[in-house]
């Protein structure tokens, strides 16, 4: 498959087969053969070799322009030379000390002046931990044990968390079934499941069961669905109302959709925020963030032992990923960062539906600018995961592979991320690669 400009086209047969024998290694020693629950396909399966900027290439030779972005938290784009320096200039003082530094600190003033909902941070090790934590602290905080969480809504891979997150139907609301095996049905008895953007049964269910909810754990851009307006205004007035600790998983819209995250971008503040991926830069950290009353329970010098919440971990607050972040949210914090990112992104998301609509394919893309889902099917908005079931996925997993083949490094069905280092000219790229790649779905 040719591609444009150079793009996906292998360097020759050694290092195709170079390759080929790394990726069998994968399937011999990687339980699964890949690193999570998504494994490419064996024709569009490969092996980074490095990224730079906007781009990765392969143990092959293929250039790709990267829209998976390690799943969010290249937002700078790869190697960025600002957090690269950074992370040289600690790495050879050690790479974690457990106790306080400075990076840590000063990452943890940044985002307390940035979050809307920050008093103060603690820090973790991932997205999954950060969830977790912030439901425990919330149980803390609160006396109580259930929590509220929606349909479709992603939180990690933690067993509270992996309730109604991609159910192939509509839940029996407000019980769903566990998303894996070896979660225990007991745990279910405390997860409460609502559909998304549906105002009012949420509110409902928030009112039934407010004497046992601790927490109520939501995506405010819920992978690629908008909330509606008066969604989250209406979760943020029932729990301030009832005494629940409203959390907002910003792991995803922290720093991608606006600065102050979806608490600026939709004007709703919650108690709690969780934060991941581009907080860092890349390198691995997360934090939760919030009301320093909510978050009491986690300081051993004033909460009494017995009363503590615990939320430790080797590596947090490592000094390597604090200068990482810090750096990152530096360059975050110029003026006309954002403006560039949905600049780039709204080109893209236009163009992309105007080539599927050419091509005779109902396209949308769905979310935001900086972060965004191209899926099939005639509904302009769907509000829930019930409705976004309706998209064709076989279409999807079609059309990404044909992007994948012509270069386009992307996760057929999921989303596409931007960052600062995709310029117009990787949009016209972009666009041509789409526009070919509707055109060969069009003819299969
Ligand atoms: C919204 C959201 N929350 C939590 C997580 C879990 O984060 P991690 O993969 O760092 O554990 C993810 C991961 O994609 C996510 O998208």
């Amino acid at each position: 498959m040719k591609g444009i400009g150079g793009l996906a086209q292998a360097r020759g047969e050694a290092d195709m087969h170079r390759q080929r024998e790394l990726l069998d290694q994968a399937d011999r020693y990687l339980a699964g053969g890949g690193l999570g629950l998504f494994v490419l396909p064996p024709e569009v399966n490969l092996v980074i070799a490095e990224g730079r900027g906007s781009r990765v290439t392969d143990v092959a030779g293929r250039e790709f322009i990267d829209y998976h972005l390690g799943s969010g938290p290249a937002l700078l784009g790869h190697g960025h030379p600002a957090i690269t320096g950074a992370v040289e200039g600690q790495l050879p003082k050690g790479s974690t000390y457990y106790f306080l530094n400075e990076h840590v600190l000063q990452l943890a003033r940044r985002l307390v002046q940035a979050v809307p909902c920050a008093e103060q941070v603690h820090f973790a090790g991932s997205g999954t931990e950060a969830t977790f934590f912030a439901l425990r602290v919330a149980r803390a905080h609160t006396g109580r044990t259930k929590i509220l969480k929606f349909e479709g809504g992603w939180h990690g891979m933690h067993d509270y968390a992996l309730w109604g997150t991609v159910p192939a139907q509509a839940s029996d609301y407000p019980r769903a079934r566990p998303d894996s095996q070896g979660i225990p049905d007991t745990i279910g008895d405390e997860v409460l499941v609502a559909p998304f953007n549906d105002a009012e049964r949420a509110v409902s269910l928030i009112e039934r069961h407010a004497g046992e909810l601790a927490a109520v754990l939501v995506e405010p851009l819920q992978r690629v669905l908008v909330p509606q307006p008066g969604f989250l205004e209406a979760l943020r007035d029932a729990t301030r109302r009832l005494g629940i600790v409203l959390i907002f998983d910003e792991i995803v819209t922290g720093f991608r959709i606006a600065w102050g995250g979806a608490q600026e971008r939709y004007g709703v503040v919650p108690d709690v925020a969780t934060y991941g991926k581009a907080m860092a830069g890349g390198f691995p950290m997360a934090c939760l963030a919030g009301r320093a009353d909510i978050l009491a329970p986690l300081d051993g010098r004033r909460t009494e032992r017995s009363r503590m919440a615990w939320a430790s971990g080797t590596l947090n607050g490592n000094p390597i990923s604090a200068a990482a972040g810090v750096a990152a949210l530096e360059v975050l914090s110029q003026p006309g960062v954002y403006e560039q990112l949905h600049r780039i992104g709204g080109r893209l998301r236009r163009g992309i539906v105007e080539a599927g609509r050419r091509h005779g394919f109902p396209t949308q893309a769905l979310g935001e600018d900086a972060v965004f889902g191209v899926r099939f099917m005639d509904e302009e908005a769907p509000r829930s995961w019930i409705a976004l079931l309706a998209h064709d996925r076989a279409l999807g997993l079609r059309w990404g592979m044909e992007c994948l083949k012509r270069g386009l490094l992307v996760n057929p069905n999921e989303k596409f991320y931007i960052s600062l280092a995709h310029t117009d000219e990787d949009v016209d790229c972009t666009l041509q690669i789409c526009g070919d790649a509707f055109g060969a779905c069009a003819r299969a």
